[in-house]
């Protein structure tokens, strides 16, 4: 299977922490791809007509997108502990909790691409307050709900270490441990995983 990433895309990570902790990266060749949302890529495209990472080809379904897809693909190919819990209500909290990240990341990579690519003269301060304010959201919601863990690392969780990991890459600024102490203990555990400390962003 050849999986097209970057290494700062935060989604991309999901899927990669994913393939390590369900023990497929020696099935996967990873692809470094430059992605831009104003610069044409003919070769992403050919993969993936919204022209985004990760994109994972694989042997029998086409090429596969989006992280969530992509993970429960990935998921379904190891026998070992499961990232997507099966039918009942805890599919629904990971899935939920999972939908909790991914919003968050993308609130956080318009904010990235607000300052990083838009022009300056072009960027509205509102709006990317509004972003923020999503994110903030987020990072109160997970500090309420990471004592209920454990121990567990499943697909929600996966996402949301992603996210900090994230918000730690780009927007250190954004101080987020300072009212989030269960949430700082957290990640502070979750970061030493193999799977984590082999992703970080770059
Ligand atoms: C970033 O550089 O922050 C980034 C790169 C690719 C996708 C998303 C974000």
């Amino acid at each position: 299977m050849r999986l097209w990433f970057n290494p700062a895309s935060p989604f991309a990570r999901k899927v990669r922490v994913a393939a390590r902790e369900t023990g497929l990266t020696g099935r996967i060749e990873e692809i470094n791809t430059v992605v831009s949302p104003v610069k044409p890529n003919a070769g992403l495209a050919r993969e993936n007509p919204l022209v985004k990472i990760p994109a994972l080809a694989t042997p029998d379904l086409g090429t596969l997108y989006d992280s969530a897809v992509i993970c429960e693909y990935l998921d379904s190919l190891h026998r070992g502990t499961s990232l997507f819990p099966g039918a009942g209500p805890e599919r629904w909290r990971a899935l939920r909790l999972q939908a909790l990240g991914d919003g968050m990341l993308e609130a956080s990579v318009l904010m990235r691409y607000e300052s990083a690519v838009r022009p300056e003269s072009l960027q509205w301060s509102d709006w990317t307050a509004g972003q923020l304010a999503k994110v903030r959201g987020g990072l109160d919601a997970l500090e309420q709900e990471c004592p209920g863990w454990g121990e567990r690392f499943a697909i929600g969780q996966i996402t949301a270490a992603c996210v900090l990991g994230y918000l730690d890459f780009r927007f250190p600024q954004e101080a987020w441990r300072g009212s989030r102490p269960a949430l700082a203990r957290w990640y502070e555990r979750i970061a030493q995983r193999p799977s984590v400390k082999a992703t970080v962003p770059a």
